[in-house]
């Protein structure tokens, strides 16, 4: 059995992932409640509570099983990008267990594991085009094979689910925006405000979303009372068409069928249905909305493809915050 951790930001994430490739075990405990009357994740808070957290999580996913901590035959751990505060911790868990078991340590790159976490429910044949849309990152990858991401373009400011964490703020509504904002957006008119689609003309593959941001909050201010349900509904078709539109162009420029969608905002069903009404010949996959955001099953996933071949870390090896 292999134990695989998350905690590169605020939520822990605990899953078992047998040898032979399946998800035995998956917990999740999310802090969203700690942090919501911030508008934001406090990193100091976040780090804090994967402590109290994590080993307790661990404990109980092998009771489940009633496994002992000498059944582990490897342990996969999120070595970044993310909070430092919040990886050191999973990290620091994860290299312990695998001092104290001599069981390998295998580094899963968070990035990755979002990429490939469609896996989790179905294969799809290399190469796809991945869009990656998370509240730290919107980046588009070719992903040519487990271990060959190439990065063709990526958000030059904010990430799009940062853009509906801003909005939401804003709007005094509580933290994640992604679901609130997706929520009001059902009950407005998405034509309702002119905003701007940036950098949907340019011909590269790279997104822009803090002069949308701009936009809504001089929309407000020139406004002022505005019906929640219409911005919200008109800020999100004016995200998700840039999402859209540009990966769609990037699929035909590069020749590419396949299209998977993660991360965080892959879970808005606006986005899923946009994509499906536009794509012609293009395949596009979206993994579950709970593998959406940030879980330990898609650290398990990677994690078992690297033990298999062996791709082990050194003890030495450092988490880093950056991609
Ligand atoms: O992947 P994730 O859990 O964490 C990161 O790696 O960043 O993504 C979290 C982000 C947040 O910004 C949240 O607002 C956004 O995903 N999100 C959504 C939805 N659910 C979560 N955005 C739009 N619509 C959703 N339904
Ligand atoms: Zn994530």
């Amino acid at each position: 059995m292999l134990l695989a951790i998350e905690t590169s930001c605020d939520e822990t994430g605990v899953a078992l992932f047998s040898e032979e490739g399946t998800l035995v075990e998956d917990f999740l405990y999310s802090q969203v409640a700690l942090h919501s009357p911030y508008g934001g994740i406090v990193p100091e808070i976040a780090s804090r509570k994967q402590l109290e957290v994590l080993h307790p999580l661990v404990k109980r996913a092998l009771e489940e099983r009633a496994l002992k901590p000498y059944d582990l035959k490897g342990v996969a751990v999120t070595f970044g990008p993310g909070l430092l505060g919040s990886l050191l911790v999973g990290v620091t868990y994860a290299k312990t267990l695998s001092l104290a078991l001599k069981i390998p340590l295998i580094a899963v790159d968070h990035l990755s594991a979002h990429l490939f976490s469609i896996f989790l429910e179905r294969e799809v044949s290399f190469p796809y085009l991945g869009l990656l849309v998370s509240g730290g990152h919107t980046a588009l990858f070719v992903v040519q094979d487990f271990d060959s991401l190439k990065l063709i373009g990526h958000t030059r400011d904010d990430a799009a689910g940062e853009a509906f964490d801003k909005i939401a703020k804003l709007l005094g509504l509580p933290y994640p925006g992604g679901p609130v904002i997706s929520e009001l957006a059902e009950k407005g008119d998405p034509e309702k405000y002119p905003l701007p689609r940036p950098m949907l003309e340019e011909e590269n593959f790279d997104f822009s979303f803090s002069g949308l941001k701009t936009a809504v909050f001089q929309l407000l201010k020139r406004e002022g009372n505005l019906r929640n349900e219409d911005l919200c509904a008109s800020f999100q078709k004016a995200l998700c068409e840039v999402l859209v539109e540009k990966t769609l162009r990037a699929a035909r420029v590069l020749g590419i069928k396949r299209i998977v969608v993660a991360g965080g905002v892959s879970a808005n069903t606006y986005l899923r249905g946009l994509f499906q009404e536009r794509a012609q010949e293009e395949e596009i996959f979206f993994p579950h909305p709970k593998y959406c955001t940030d879980n330990a099953a898609m650290v398990g996933f990677l994690g078992w493809i690297k033990f298999k071949k062996k791709d082990f870390a050194s003890l030495d090896a450092e988490p880093y915050s950056r991609a």
